[in-house]
């Protein structure tokens, strides 16, 4: 497969934004970042051009077996070049999506994706200058921020503070020191756990925590602070900066992780109560009658009936669930994953909409 420049490449204002209703993404290349962290830069299977904000994430279907799999990962790369897009992601034990990147995606493999979506963007919460705090892959979106900043306001002030196991395992750190040397307001820390043979570490170690702030970031107070990592240290540093007197108002977070496994609700245990005040969902495309608990999801229903509803992240974030409400009342809390035209079009997000009657739902 010639995977080189091609023949003719057209110019940004000769080509379409991407529309994940119509088009695949085609692998282009693949980097080896830290042990199992790899990044994936793609570009449209139709010659678009991406149109996102730095810090959006995108839903991927990894054809993994016996099924294929959804999983949400957001975007390292910049909107600044927006003739692709990149994800870097790391496999954590276990996994089953993320190890079927590393170990089997390889140029010229076309996936199927969903957005980008999100809100966690200094573009949507612009702040004067900013701290960004993540741990292991956390680092993605501060990433994609920094990257667009430097092409675009590289005199941004940025208190960029990333924390590792390992100094093998901090992921862009070649990058992250080069930029340093283009952007003036770019201060960078890592912290590490653990020292490792072969590696000269004359940096910070051991765990973030409150004494440690004010000297990584002595005016953290007054700083636009973006968090991404692990569900627990994003406590840890939410309490640290509670327990700091800073105003969370100015504190953004993000995580994900593979959406927990569907639990079905045993029917068979349904009181006949219960079943008298459940709404019933029609599934017209499976041509099916469910009846839904109160408080139940549609895609809790859904899946209670063997009704597949494609679904990443399950708490109203990523939009994959997106389906059409054909008739019926219902309310909906989501978190971002669905544009108020689509809303007006008779959307709802599946994972996060609870039936108020009976409803009929295009699935
Ligand atoms: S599964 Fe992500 S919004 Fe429903």
């Amino acid at each position: 497969m010639n995977m080189g420049v091609p023949q003719s490449y057209p110019h940004l204002d000769q080509m379409q934004p991407w529309n994940d209703r119509l088009h695949l993404l085609e692998c282009l290349s693949i980097i080896e970042e830290a042990p199992n962290v790899k990044t994936f830069t793609f570009r449209s299977d139709n010659q678009n051009w991406f149109r996102y904000e730095p810090g959006q994430f995108m839903t991927f279907e990894l054809p993994t077996q016996p099924e294929a799999v959804l999983r949400t990962y957001t975007l390292s790369s910049s909107p600044s070049r927006p003739f692709t897009i990149a994800v870097t992601v790391k496999a954590q034990e276990g996994s089953i999506g993320t190890r079927w990147m590393l170990d089997h995606l390889t140029p010229g493999v076309r996936l199927k994706a969903f957005g980008p979506l999100g809100d966690f963007s200094m573009r949507k919460h612009p702040g004067e200058k900013y701290l960004f705090i993540s741990a292991g892959s956390g680092i993605t979106p501060m990433m994609s921020m920094t990257r667009w900043m430097h092409d675009c306001a590289p005199q941004s002030d940025i208190s960029f503070v990333t924390c590792a196991r390992r100094p093998s395992d901090i992921i862009f750190r070649r990058e992250l020191e080069y930029l340093t040397s283009c952007m003036p307001n770019l201060k960078l820390s890592f912290l590490i756990k653990e020292h490792e043979m072969g590696q000269l570490w004359t940096g910070i170690r051991g765990r973030l925590e409150a004494p440690k702030l004010p000297l990584l970031s002595p005016d953290f107070k007054d700083r636009t602070i973006f968090c991404c990592g692990p569900e627990g240290f994003m406590r840890d540093v939410r309490t640290m900066l509670e327990a700091n007197g800073f105003d969370m108002a100015h504190y953004h977070q993000e995580s994900f992780g593979p959406a927990a496994e569907p639990v079905l609700p045993m029917l068979d245990v349904i009181s006949t109560e219960a079943l008298e005040s459940a709404a019933t969902i029609t599934f017209s495309m499976s041509g099916m009658e469910v009846p839904c608990m109160p408080g139940d999801t549609i895609l809790k229903a859904a899946r209670g009936a063997g009704i597949r509803i494609a679904a990443a992240c399950e708490s109203g974030l990523c939009g994959t669930c997106k389906v059409m409400k054909l008739s019926g009342k219902s309310e909906m809390d989501h978190n971002g994953g669905i544009l108020d035209e689509e809303i007006d079009e008779g959307f709802v997000l599946a994972c996060c909409t609870k039936p108020l009657g009976n409803v009929e739902i295009e699935a």
